[in-house]
C-alpha cells in the first residue's frame, strides 16, 4: 500500500501541503484515546467508534513488549496512524501517554508539524504533563488546544484560559465557545462566523452527532439564558482581542481553543476542521545548517525513534522515520549521512500498535517504520541525491536514575553488549565513571518506564538479566575536567561521562549543588536543558 495514494497528486510539494503531522498530547485520561478514536469515526475510518480499544485489547501475548503494555495497560510502541479527511492525509503520531513520560514522547515532537493539546476541563494543566507542554512552547510548534469533557460539570472554561497562558505562556484565543454550562452542553458558538451548532448526543458516542447549525437571532430564542450567558462571555473575549490569529499559531505563540466532549463526539470535527484549516502541511524541513531541504529534492528523512523486539519471534529493529523530501519508494537504497553507508528499505512498513502493514510509497510529512535497521539510530538522516544531514534530535535532561548489575556474574560480557547497544539507541543513557570504565555504572533517564524497558531488554535480547535498582541521585550538571577535580573532594557527587563524552555530575542533594553554585561560582555547572 502506499502512503498517501490520494487520488491526481504527483509531485512531492503537492503531497507535502495536503500533509497534516500531528500528535495529541495529553495528561492520561484526560482522553487522548477517546478522541483518536473519535477523529477516525470522523474520517470515516472506523464504522464504530470502540475499535480503538478492541485493538489494544487483541494485541497482548505476540510479544513481551506487548505483555509490558498489557500489563501497565499503556501503549509503548509508536503508532503511526494515516486517514483521510476532507481529502487531506493526516499522519497521527502517537505519544506514550503516561505518568511516566519517556524520552521517546518528546522525541515525536520532532517528527510532528502541529500537535492537539487535550485537557480535562475538570482538571486543567496537570503538574506532571506541563512539561510536555513546554517542550511544544520551547519548539515553537503550534498547538491547538482541546477542552474535553465538557459534558461533565468542571471548571469555568475562562478560568482556563488564564491557567493556559499564565502556565505554558500560550495567548489562548477561543475558536468556539460553549453554550450551557459544563454538564449541560448544547453546542457551541462559532467564534468567527457566530453561528450556533447544536449537537445531539447518540448512543455511548458510537456515531458521529448529528449537529444543526442554528443562526443567531434563532439560538437565543431558543436557549434563552444559557445563549446569553455565552454571548456575554464572547463579549468578554472581543474586549480582550482573542481572535485566531493564523501568524501567531504558526509561530507557536497562541493557541487556537476548542470546547467539546470527545466521548459524546461534540466538537470533534470543529477540531479536525482546525487541523486542516489552520494547522501547517509538511514544510521544507531545516538541515543541521538551517538551510531547508527543497520539497522536491531527492528522498530524505529522519530517525525519531528505534523499536527493538517488538516482536519476539522475529527479534527485529523499527527505525521509524519521517519523511522530508522527495518520495520515498520501498525498496530505494538510501545513505546514512552519520556513516555514509547505503541503507536499503527493502522492508518498510506502517505500524498500528502490532499490526503492520507493508508500505511501498511515502511523501514529506509521512512517517515509515523501517525494519531490519540494526545500523540506524535516533537523529540519522538518510537521503539519495544531494547529501543533506537534519539536526540532532533534542536530548532531555534527565530526571530519574538508576544503577544496574547483572544477576549472573557470568553473563557480565552480555551485559557490557547491552549496555552499549541500549545507549545508543537511546532506551536510557549511560553514564559511566571515567576512573572505573563499565563497573558500576548509572543510568539516566526522563521516566522509570525506560528502566523497565532497559531491564527487559537485557534480559530477553542480551540474555543478561539485570538488577535495576533506583539510585539516590537529585540533581544533573554539565562540569569539566578542571572542576571535576574539585567536585570529587565533596561528599555525595558522582562525576560521570555520558555516551557522547560529555562529563556530568550527579548530586546526591540539590540543596549542596545550590550550596555549592552560591559559594563556589567559578565551578563549571551546566543545566542539562533541552540540547
Ligand atoms: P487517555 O487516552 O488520555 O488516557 O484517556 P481516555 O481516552 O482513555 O479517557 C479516559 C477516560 O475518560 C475514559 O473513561 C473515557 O471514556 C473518559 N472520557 C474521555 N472523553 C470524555 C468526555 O468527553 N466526557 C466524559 N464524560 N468522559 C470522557 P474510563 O471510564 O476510564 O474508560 P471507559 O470504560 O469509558 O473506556
Amino acid at each position: 500500500m502506499g502512503l498517501g495514494s490520494l487520488r491526481g497528486v504527483s509531485d512531492p510539494s503537492e503531497h507535502a501541503a495536503r500533509r497534516r503531522t500531528f500528535a495529541i498530547i495529553s495528561h492520561p485520561d484526560a482522553g487522548k484515546t477517546t478522541l483518536t478514536e473519535k477523529f477516525l469515526l470522523y474520517a470515516g475510518a472506523l464504522n464504530d467508534a470502540g475499535a480503538v480499544k478492541a485493538r489494544e485489547g487483541r494485541r497482548g501475548a505476540t510479544s513481551d513488549w506487548m505483555e509490558m503494555e498489557r500489563k501497565r495497560g499503556i501503549s509503548i510502541s509508536s503508532t503511526a496512524l494515516s486517514f483521510e479527511y476532507r481529502g487531506l492525509q493526516f499522519n497521527l503520531l502517537d505519544t506514550p501517554g503516561h505518568r511516566d513520560f519517556s524520552e521517546d514522547t518528546y522525541r515525536v515532537l520532532a517528527a510532528v508539524d502541529s500537535v492537539v493539546m487535550v485537557l480535562d476541563t475538570a482538571k486543567g494543566i496537570e503538574p506532571q504533563t506541563l512539561k510536555l507542554f513546554e517542550v511544544c512552547r520551547q519548539r515553537s510548534l503550534p498547538v491547538i488546544t482541546f477542552l474535553n469533557k465538557y459534558d461533565r460539570p468542571g471548571r469555568e472554561p475562562l478560568e482556563l484560559l488564564d491557567e493556559i497562558e499564565s502556565l505554558i505562556g500560550l495567548r489562548p484565543t477561543p475558536a468556539t465557545w460553549p453554550v450551557g454550562r459544563s454538564g449541560e452542553f448544547k453546542g457551541v458558538i462559532d467564534r468567527v462566523g457566530g453561528d450556533f451548532t447544536r449537537f445531539t448526543r447518540t448512543v455511548r458516542g458510537a456515531q458521529i452527532a448529528p449537529e444543526e447549525i442554528v443562526p443567531a437571532d434563532r439560538a437565543a430564542q431558543e436557549e434563552g439564558a444559557d445563549w446569553e450567558r455565552s454571548m456575554d462571555e464572547c463579549g468578554l473575549l472581543d474586549a480582550v482581542g482573542a481572535e485566531v490569529d493564523s501568524e501567531s499559531f504558526l509561530a507557536g505563540e497562541s493557541t487556537p481553543v476548542f470546547v467539546g466532549s470527545a466521548l459524546t463526539n461534540f466538537g470533534v470535527r470543529h477540531v479536525l476542521d482546525a487541523l486542516a484549516d489552520l494547522a501547517p502541511p509538511a514544510l521544507a524541513r531545516p538541515d543541521a545548517a538551517g538551510v531547508p531541504r527543497p520539497l522536491d529534492a531527492g528522498c530524505s528523512a529522519f530517525v525519531f525513534k528505534v523499536q527493538a523486539n517488538m516482536d519476539r519471534a522475529h527479534r527485529d529493529r523499527i527505525a521509524f522515520v519521517r519523511v522530508c523530501s522527495g518520495e520515498f519508494e520501498r525498496g530505494m537504497v538510501l545513505t546514512n549521512s552519520r556513516t555514509g553507508k547505503p541503507f536499503a528499505t527493502k522492508y518498510a512498513s506502517q505500524v498500528f500498535g502490532a499490526e503492520r502493514s507493508t508500505v511501498d510509497s511515502a511523501h514529506p510529512g509521512d512517517v515509515v517504520g523501517l525494519v531490519n535497521a540494526t545500523d540506524l539510530q535516533i537523529g540519522d538522516t538518510l537521503y539519495v541525491g544531494d547529501a543533506v544531514e537534519f539536526p540532532p534530535i533534542p536530548r532531555f535532561a534527565p530526571e530519574v536514575f538508576a544503577t544496574a548489575r547483572p544477576l549472573d556474574t557470568g553473563k557480565y560480557k552480555q551485559f557490557r553488549r547491552g549496555l552499549d547497544q541500549l545507549d545508543t539507541e537511546g532506551v536510557v543513557q549511560v553514564l559511566r565513571d571515567p576512573l572505573a570504565g563499565d563497573a558500576n555504572p548509572v543510568l539516566a533517564a526522563v521516566g522509570q518506564l525506560q528502566f523497565d524497558v532497559f531491564a527487559d531488554r537485557l534480559d530477553i535480547e542480551f540474555n543478561a538479566p539485570s538488577e535495576v535498582l533506583p539510585a539516590p541521585y537529585e540533581a544533573i550538571r554539565y562540569t569539566d575536567d578542571a572542576s571535576a577535580a574539585r567536585l570529587r573532594e565533596v561528599g555525595g557527587i558522582r562525576i560521570l561521562r555520558r555516551g557522547d563524552g560529555r562529563l556530568v555530575a550527579l548530586f546526591e542533594s540539590r540543596y549542596r549543588l545550590q550550596r555549592l553554585e552560591n559559594d563556589e561560582p567559578d565551578l563549571m555547572l551546566e543545566t542539562i536543558a533541552v540540547d
